[in-house]
């Protein structure tokens, strides 16, 4: 995507897609200050009528989908206060422990073959066991959890055939997250762990979801806690996994940051933050106008979409020196790969920051050169920006 990024940013910043029903046509918005305002603005450009799809809700899909990523102010404040406390910096290095003994298990194993392919061996598991330990979920449900997102996810893919098959005709997904029977999986999942988890003093996020009293003194509706529960499972698995797998190909593709992270592992916090503008693995997110405004000089109408591609912004040439060129010491580097400066910037922020870190200073001292076996096998998908496969070939080091 990124020359049709290039592209539109210098030539038609605030851009008009006109599409057929059910999307209706959107703006996009591909410079970096653009899209900060939007982020801002949460009165003039709103999450509550869809964030994640192109495609236009009507009420009932509205009501029936909200997630904290899909509503304004205080409700959305309530929401987010309920988990802001476990993703903390300072909560998340809590896990600091138990993610290098995952990531040394992690490596040992993908590592007993010279070649092996890095998504599923390395990626894939990594994120979403970090889950089911903060969920307090066995190790034998994970490979649901990576099926329901995988699904769910990547329902553009070819590859995630049921996904196709249901979405476009069937009344039965429509008011689904994704239109995915997926979803309505996940739902059933969370909703046993609620059950068997309501009223007792559980450690984990379920417990802790269901026994506090949010909104008005109210419990969680189930509505409430089922969106609660998909966006967790959801959000910080495939992203992460994805830029995982993008860091470890740009270092494949440029062996002297690879030499320089080994010769200086210090900087591995710096090119985190660089893996993840050069990865920027959500493409995009939209708001909806609440009323006639104005971008960068362009009317915008009531009602209409505006969608902010990060993955543009993180290539705007006014604020990242030759964005093309892979640095891992660039200072500063104000990426949006989480977004910007708004109320919905990422939650998990400092737990995949922390992932990635970890990942990076466990891999690199273990190797002295990976080379790819073939080119990366993409991920379908105008939404993440995926890969499903990297063969490699590793040299350890001695
Ligand atoms: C929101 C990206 C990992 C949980 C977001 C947003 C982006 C994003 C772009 C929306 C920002 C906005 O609209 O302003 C990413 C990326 C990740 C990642 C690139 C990994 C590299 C995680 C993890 C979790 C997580 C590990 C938690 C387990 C969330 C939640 C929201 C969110 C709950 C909604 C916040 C709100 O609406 O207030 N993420 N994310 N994310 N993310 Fe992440």
């Amino acid at each position: 995507p990124w020359n049709v990024f290039d592209k539109l940013r210098a030539e038609a910043p605030v851009h008009w897609s006109e599409e057929p029903a059910p999307n209706h046509g959107f703006w996009s918005l591909t410079r970096y200050h653009d899209i900060v305002s939007v982020l801002r603005d949460t009165e003039t450009f709103s999450s509550e009528r869809g964030t994640v799809n192109l495609e236009e809700l009507d009420d009932e899909q509205i009501e029936a989908r909200k997630s904290m990523l899909e509503t304004d102010g205080v409700r959305h404040r309530a929401l987010r206060r309920l988990m802001q406390g476990e993703f903390t910096p300072r909560a998340v290095a809590g896990y600091e422990t138990f993610l290098r003994g995952l990531t040394a298990s992690t490596l040992d194993a993908a590592f007993a073959n010279p070649e092996f392919e890095f998504v599923d061996q390395v990626a894939a598991d990594f994120p979403i066991r970090v889950l089911a330990k903060m969920l307090d979920v066995p190790d034998t449900d994970i490979y649901k959890l990576i099926d329901w997102g995988n699904r769910m996810i990547g329902n553009d893919d070819p590859e995630h055939a049921d996904v196709l098959a249901s979405s476009a005709e069937s009344e039965e997904f429509r008011l689904l997250p994704f239109r995915s029977p997926a979803a309505r999986e996940v739902f059933e999942y969370g909703n046993d762990l609620a059950n068997q988890r309501r009223g007792k003093d559980g450690n984990d996020l379920v417990s802790r979801l269901v026994n506090q009293t949010p909104m008005d003194g109210q419990e969680l509706s189930e509505r409430d806690f089922n969106s609660y529960f998909l966006l967790l499972v959801v959000a910080g698995n495939e992203t992460t996994r994805h830029t995982i797998t993008h860091s470890m190909n740009y270092l494949m593709d440029n062996p002297d940051q690879m030499a320089l992270l080994q010769e200086k592992p210090e900087l591995i916090p710096w090119a985190v933050e660089e893996f993840l503008r050069m990865a920027s693995p959500v493409y995009h997110f939209r708001r909806t106008a609440t009323k006639d405004t104005e971008i960068n000089g362009q009317a915008i109408k009531e009602g209409q979409k505006v969608v902010t591609w990060f993955a543009a912004g993180n290539r705007d040439p006014e604020i990242f020196d030759n964005p093309y060129q892979m640095d891992v010491t660039r200072n500063p580097n104000e990426h949006m790969a989480f977004g910007r400066g708004g109320p919905h910037m990422c939650l998990g922020n400092s737990l995949a920051r922390l992932e990635i870190r970890i990942m990076f200073e466990n891999l690199l001292p273990r190797i002295s050169g990976m080379t790819k076996l073939s080119e990366p096998d993409r991920l379908r998908s105008n939404f993440v920006n995926g890969i499903k496969r990297l063969p490699v070939r590793v040299e350890l080091a001695k």
